[in-house]
């Protein structure tokens, strides 16, 4: 069984089928990048291209290092040095990067949407590195691969995902993710952090972070989106920090096997305290380096790869 889709535009449209086998597929490819010779032919002759709207370090540095690993030719655009910035239309750049070849192209955008309308126009395939408010999906995989390698399964866990959910792209990911996957999820904020009928995504919200911590087996922490944020909707950064900033004494509150998440930049001494971070329970490098292998085995599958088991070395 192959993935279904010809992109990967979010997690809402994946079975669980599909999660599993994108998470199975990135258990080989883990064992790629721990090699001292970190190369595979299993890409020969493919482009893929990092097509990035809005600034990123893990992700599109993970996209480049991923095809890298599996012998593809990669190419990074940056908006800001392309000719998106003498006025081109996604659609026109797109169909651009197409005529010269591009098999997938990675697409970062601050519209919520723009990946499904890129997928629209080109017959390559389209990963969704982040849109907007409303999708972060290979975010969502490495975090469910980090925890199942971790905890040996996602199904029964109790999840709280801390912090701004209102503008968080990586939270609307984790939640279908999540939930999909059988874990219990709880949301954690001040209410005007929370978007109204959250509920309806299946998750039990929280304002009290002292009840919502209480028991979980995973602490995801967000971050707090300065960029994106609307004035009024928390005092102060330091009321924020004082009021739901994960400290040593709320972790505790926790599992003492409880993982620490965060999927990055981290404002510390905001959301999440630096002991915290750095904790013996943290997986946030982790992640970073999962990010790889998940990478990895979203271009395996969506150029056309199967079972892991035929993962070429
Ligand atoms: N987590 C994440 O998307 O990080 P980057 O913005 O550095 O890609």
């Amino acid at each position: 069984m192959g993935l279904k889709h010809k992109d990967l535009l979010g997690i809402q449209d994946l079975s669980s089928e599909e999660i599993r086998l994108i998470l199975e597929t990135a258990e080989p490819m883990k064992d790629i990048i721990r090699r001292q010779i970190k190369k595979v032919p299993t890409l020969r002759g493919k482009a893929v291209i990092n097509l990035f709207y809005e600034p990123s370090t893990r992700t599109r540095t993970s996209f480049e290092l991923a095809g890298k690993y599996m012998s593809a030719d990669t190419i990074n655009i940056s908006t800001s040095t392309s000719s998106v910035v003498k006025g081109e239309s996604l659609r026109d750049t797109a169909k651009t990067l197409e005529v010269m070849g591009a098999d997938i192209v990675i697409i970062r955008h601050s519209a919520a949407g723009a990946p499904h309308i890129l997928s629209k126009y080109i017959s390559a395939s389209v990963i969704n590195a982040g849109d907007g408010f409303h999708e972060h999906p290979t975010q969502a995989l490495l975090d469910m691969f980090t925890i199942k390698e971790k905890k040996g399964r996602i199904d029964g866990l109790k999840v709280a995902v801390v912090g701004d959910i209102l503008h968080s792209r990586v939270a609307r990911s984790n939640i279908w993710g999540f939930t999909k996957m059988g874990a219990e999820v709880r949301v954690i904020g001040p209410s005007t952090l929370l978007p109204p009928g959250i509920e309806k995504l299946g998750v039990t919200p929280y304002t009290s972070i002292e009840e919502g911590l209480s028991g979980v087996d995973v602490i995801m922490v967000l971050r707090i989106q300065l960029e994106r944020q609307q004035k009024g909707l928390f005092p102060t950064i330091r009321e924020y920090a004082r009021l739901f900033g994960v400290t040593p004494e709320r972790a505790g509150l926790a599992r003492p096997d409880a993982l620490i998440m965060h999927p990055g930049p981290m404002n510390r001494g905001v959301e999440i305290s630096p002991e915290v971070a750095d904790s013996m329970q943290s997986v946030i490098n982790e992640q970073v380096t999962n990010g790889v292998a998940v990478r990895m085995a979203l271009l395996y599958l969506l150029a056309g790869g199967g079972s892991p088991h035929e993962i070429i070395d």
